[in-house]
Order: C-alpha cells, then structure tokens, then sequence
C-alpha cells in the first residue's frame, strides 16, 4: 500500500495481527521489501510486521537526494502511516541496520529493541566513500546492473542455488537506478556508529551469516562486545542474505529473542 511521505509515494506492506508485538524490517541495498517475504512468512501469524520499499527501491518513488537521516525519517512516518504507535523492534539488513542505527539516534522512544542484520557500524573510509560516487555516476549512466554484477557472487554462501543468486542478481538489476544512486552518495556519507554502540540501552540481536563476504563475522562479533547485553546468532550455511538464505534459522532466532503477544 502507498503512503504520501515527504511529497513521494512509498510502499509499505503490513502483515499479521494487529495486536502482534511491532517489528520494522528495513531492507537491504538495493534491494526491497521483497527480501524479508521469506522471513515474513515464517512470522506473520505472530507478530505485526511493517515492511516500508524505501524510497527509490521497489515501488517507492525515488528522489534524488537521500540520506541515512531521511530513511529513518521516512520510516518513522510510515510507522504514523500504519498506525503503529508502539515502539517497534527495528530490524535492518546491511543498509537497513545502518538506518537502524539512525532510527535509534533520532527516535530513541520508538524503540522497543534492535536487530542487526549482516551489517556494521562504522562509516565507510575515504578508498570506499570516493569508490561510491564513482558507482552511482556509473549506475545513472549506464543502469542498476553495474551494482547487481558487481554483487550478485558476493551475497551468498558458497554453495547457494543458481536460481536463487539468479533471481536477486536480476531484481537488483531491475532497480530504480535514481534511487540506487541516491543510496550509494547516501551510503559514502553515513556517519560512523561506532561510538554509539556501548550507549545502546534497549535489547539487541545481532544476526550475521557465517560467510558473510560483505559484513564479515568479525565485525557481528565486534559489535556483540561493544553492545551490552547483547545476543550474537551466527547462522550456519549463509552468507549477506541471512534472513533469504536461511529464513528458517533466522525466524527461530528472532522468536528467542522477541516476546510474541
Ligand atoms: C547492503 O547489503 O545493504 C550493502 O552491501 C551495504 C553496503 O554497501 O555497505
């Protein structure tokens, strides 16, 4: 369903019960709503799961001009959209956990816990900041595929089926190559996280894939002694994709972790 949010049309799909404990799932780059369906599905007789296409991915309309601040922005007034004023778990995948990050600075009381997905807290260095925006001038000239071939072998664990790599090489080849740009300037400009880590003071679950070639298991591990309390899965046979490799083992873990209603 679409939402009016800040003069753009954004998707936000809402699934199961409306009494069901809140969890944000924030996807990826540069892909979509779409990833969390298989982790969804495993979860939606349970819990009340709100599932924005950030703008400019999926079938949100896309604007030039992004930042980890209006992601999070957005979010929150999709959560106002759908009526979901409970704080909510805040589930962000890669790009969504450091819009996750971002939530939690500026919309602290609307966070009941967080779940960090194959991600990391750190900014990007000045090598990989400059490699960006090189990327997105490549991507607005020459489309999203120059993103997706660059990727597609780096998502999953050795092993994953061809159809599988084949299915989300072409959806992010098919993404909105304005909103992919946006992303990748939006993504050099982050700011590091790292210090904020031993002040998270709600509950935190942190998931990283055991072949995770984008945000290794080293850095899921850092975090894990940097965040106090914290809870560390490590899942077995998948790679970035976690929650698409292995819904499964990854809906398990969010069930220990999250009260259910
Ligand atoms: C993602 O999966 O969201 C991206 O790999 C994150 C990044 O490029 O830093």
């Amino acid at each position: 369903m679409h939402y009016t949010i800040d003069g753009l049309k954004l998707n936000c799909e809402t699934l199961g019960p409306e009494r069901g404990e809140p969890i944000l799932l924030i996807h990826g780059f540069p892909l979509s709503g779409a990833m969390w369906r298989p982790l969804a599905e495993l979860l939606r007789d349970d819990f009340r799961l709100i599932i924005p296409d950030l703008r400019g991915f999926g079938v949100s309309e896309a604007s030039d001009d992004a930042s980890m601040a209006r992601y999070a922005d957005d979010c929150a007034a999709l959560l106002d959209a759908v009526g979901e004023r409970r704080p909510v778990a805040v589930a962000g995948m890669s790009m969504g956990g450091y819009i996750a990050f971002e939530f939690l600075r500026r919309a602290r009381a609307r966070v009941s816990s967080l779940v960090l997905v194959d991600t990391r807290p750190g900014a990007d260095g000045e090598e990989a900041r400059q490699g960006r925006f090189a990327t997105a001038g490549k991507v607005l000239a020459q489309g999203s595929a120059v993103v997706a071939d660059a990727m597609a072998e780096k998502l999953f664990a050795p092993g994953a089926p061809a159809d599988l790599k084949k299915h989300w090489r072409d959806a992010m080849a098919g993404a909105n190559p304005r909103g992919v740009a946006a992303a990748l300037k939006a993504m050099a400009r982050r700011a590091d996280s790292s210090p904020d880590l031993k002040r998270i003071d709600v509950p935190a679950l942190i998931i990283v894939g055991r072949h995770d070639a984008i945000t290794p298991p080293a850095e899921s591990e850092a975090m894990h002694r940097a965040i106090r309390g914290s809870t560390l899965e490590t899942i077995p046979d998948a790679g970035h994709m976690a929650p698409v490799e292995q819904p499964r083992i990854v809906a398990d873990a969010l069930r220990r972790f999250l009260p259910s209603r």
